[in-house]
């Protein structure tokens, strides 16, 4: 039996991929939230089960997702402590807990994995990445990667790398909006419609990130095969690096990286 302790964005986005990419079935869920409308409409939504409390669900389940906000976790974790045994797998997705922030809580030997999805896990293109405790085995993370292989691309990287990943993919779709929302300004101050405008930027940002997945090739090299001399793009580009625009996106991955490093230090 699968659990799931949290159901807000996260939690609910996760539940809904596995479910609709028939990876558990419904009847082999177990679902819980403090806050019964949200528990109860994922219920009615999705018929999986649910449970009364947080050790309920512990003592049904083997396999137990933690999807609630980092503030909340450290009180979870203590709910869950005296029903949990060297059995259960916990799988947290909170942004800044590390590691040894479970091992601390609940002894050196729990199994926990820890996942940093994004948004886009909504629509099926998601960027996860996992890393396990040594408590776990690589069958044990090969079968959580497979779950949220069906939310989108799912690797696996040293725990090191997460404040790198929550900077980068973590925070990066919101780094794009704003990006394509730019874009269609552009557009709209050029004559466009905001709807035509959003589309087409859209549609642009999905091309160029597809070219590079399907060819590999760098996208410096794609950028100077675009870019003839003298012409529009070069006009186009030329805006861009005046706007320092290169510098403040990677900045913005250090800047929100940094966050997460220090968000570990506050708890
Ligand atoms: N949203 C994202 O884009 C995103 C991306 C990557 C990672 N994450 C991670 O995902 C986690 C969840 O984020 P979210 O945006 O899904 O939060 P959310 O929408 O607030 O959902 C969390 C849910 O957990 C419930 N909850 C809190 N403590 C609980 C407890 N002890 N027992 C049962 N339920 C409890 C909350 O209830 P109340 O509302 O009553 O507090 C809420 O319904 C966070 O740790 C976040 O770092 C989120």
């Amino acid at each position: 039996m699968l659990g799931f302790i949290g159901c807000g964005t996260m939690g609910g986005t996760l539940l809904e991929g596995i479910i609709k990419n028939q990876l558990v079935a419904p009847e082999k869920i177990v679902i819980f939230d403090q806050d019964a409308g949200k528990m109860l409409s994922l219920k009615d939504k999705l018929e999986v089960n649910t449970a009364t409390n947080v050790q309920s669900l512990c003592l049904e389940t083997q396999k137990i997702f933690l999807a609630v906000k980092p503030q909340d976790m450290k009180e979870l974790l203590l709910e869950m402590k005296p029903v949990l045994n060297a059995g259960h797998l916990l799988i947290s997705v909170a942004a800044g807990l590390y590691i040894s922030f479970f091992q601390k809580h609940l002894g050196k030997s729990v199994k926990i994995i820890r996942i940093m999805p994004n948004t886009p896990c909504l629509v099926g293109e998601g960027m996860s990445v996992i890393s396990r405790s040594q408590a776990v085995s690589e069958g044990e993370e090969k079968e959580i990667a497979a779950l949220m292989g069906s939310l989108g691309k799912v690797i696996s990287l040293e725990e090191k790398h997460m404040s790198a990943v929550t900077g980068l993919s973590g925070s990066g779709p919101a780094y794009i909006f704003l990006v394509m929302e730019a874009l269609a300004d552009g557009g709209v101050e050029m004559g466009l419609s905001r709807d035509v405008a959003l589309f087409l930027a859209a549609q642009t940002v999905l091309g160029a990130a597809k070219m590079f997945l399907q060819t590999g090739e760098h996208p410096a090299i794609m950028k100077n095969k675009v870019t003839s001399p003298g012409g529009t793009t070069s006009a186009g580009l030329l805006a861009l690096e005046e706007g320092a625009v290169k510098a403040s996106l990677i900045k913005a991955v250090i800047q929100s990286a940094q966050k997460e490093k220090n968000m570990l230090l506050e708890k």
